[in-house]
């Protein structure tokens, strides 16, 4: 425990080299830094330092068996983790790192069996974003971190979220501003053949494709053991989600009339265009962007600010899914699911 969170600005665009020094200082030392990605922020720890790594499972109370991505600042590194690195590894890694894809590969002996949750793969994944590469490159190690948010909610896109669930329980977080992308990284498991998305995000199956040839979607067989996080409930506001149709008015007057009837506080949020349904007192309304990279950079802080309004229910409209799409409806999905 941290009596007191740190919390440092830094500039996106050119990060000052004194505060990330000090931030790198307190990873060598131990302790847990929070921190921007493209993707959301993450929850940091040396990755080599096996009592670090531990600290995190207990900040966000997560499951000891649920593994931790390693960030790498350069794809080289990638030898030092993992083995038997297959050539389209290699494809991937010139195509889209820096960026929001993680490979799921032969771990080496480097790794500490806490990072992996003791499996015989671990996560990397170098990100794009200039605060994260700078601190990785001044501790001169490679940086586990899991999404900053405690585990089962939604992941943190900015610096506010990061502490309304760890401030006192971290030593820093480095405020780089709200992410680009939203959602976490596309999870990519090359370890087995046909090489499978255990996790959709922002590199699609239709980016991914011409690089891989054939890619399949979800666990497959043995899937939970191999991908643990896809066990637990995830994303989830305290609120109760329902997931409808577009502009599905009947839907949306329905579940109105049977939660208003419960004296609960409802949320609607519409896809793109305005909400057409039936007026009620204290219905919060909230539209969302129609481009799906808006959307998709939103999301969670909408979920979050539900939590913050006492929501009780929340009618969210169904997205397309396609591109970055199917990455957010996994993310309502599992939202709604109970
Ligand atoms: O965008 C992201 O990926 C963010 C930023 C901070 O990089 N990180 C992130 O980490 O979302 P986390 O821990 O919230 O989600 C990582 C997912 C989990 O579902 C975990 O089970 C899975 O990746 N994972 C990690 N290592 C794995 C492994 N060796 N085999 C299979 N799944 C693994
Ligand atoms: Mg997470």
């Amino acid at each position: 425990m941290s009596p007191q969170t740190f919390v440092i600005k830094v500039n996106p665009r050119a990060p000052q080299k004194r505060l990330i020094l000090t931030a790198a200082e307190v990873l060598r030392r131990g302790g847990l830094v929070a921190f921007p990605t493209e993707t959301v922020y993450g929850l940091g720890a040396d990755a080599l330092n096996a009592d670090a790594v531990k600290q995190i499972f207990v900040a966000k109370g997560r499951p000891l068996d649920n593994p931790i991505i390693v960030h790498v600042a350069s794809a080289a590194d990638l030898d030092r983790l993992a083995e038997n690195v297959p050539e389209e590894a290699r494809r991937l890694v010139d195509r889209f790192w820096p960026g929001p894809l993680t490979l799921i590969l032969r771990r080496s002996g480097l790794v500490p069996d806490g990072v992996t949750g003791g499996l015989d793969t671990v996560a990397v994944r170098m990100p794009r974003n200039s605060i994260a590469l700078a601190l990785i490159r001044a501790l001169g190690r490679p940086v586990a971190a899991p999404s900053a948010n405690l585990s089962g909610r939604t992941s943190g896109t900015t610096a506010g979220h990061v502490l309304q669930d760890f401030a006192g329980r971290i030593d820093m977080v480095l405020d780089g501003g709200p992410v680009p992308v939203g959602v976490e990284s596309t999870v990519l498991d090359l370890s087995r053949r046909p090489p499978a998305i255990l996790r959709p995000g922002a590199v699609t199956p239709e980016d991914l494709a011409p690089l891989l040839g054939r890619v399949v979607m979800g666990r497959g067989r043995g899937g939970s053991r191999r991908s643990p996080g896809t066990r637990y409930r995830h994303y989830s506001p305290r609120a109760r989600v329902t997931l409808v149709e577009q502009n599905d008015q009947e839907a949306v007057a329905q579940l109105l009339h049977e939660v208003g009837r419960n004296k609960r506080k409802v949320a609607v949020v519409t896809a793109g265009h305005p909400f057409v349904g039936p007026g009620k007192a204290g219905l919060v309304v909230r539209q969302m962007p129609q481009d799906l990279g808006e959307y998709a950079r939103r999301i969670f802080a909408v979920l979050r600010e539900m939590d913050e309004l006492a929501v009780d229910e929340i009618i969210i409209e169904k997205i397309e899914e396609k591109g970055i799409g199917v990455a957010i409806m996994d993310r309502l999905k599992r939202a709604a699911a109970r």
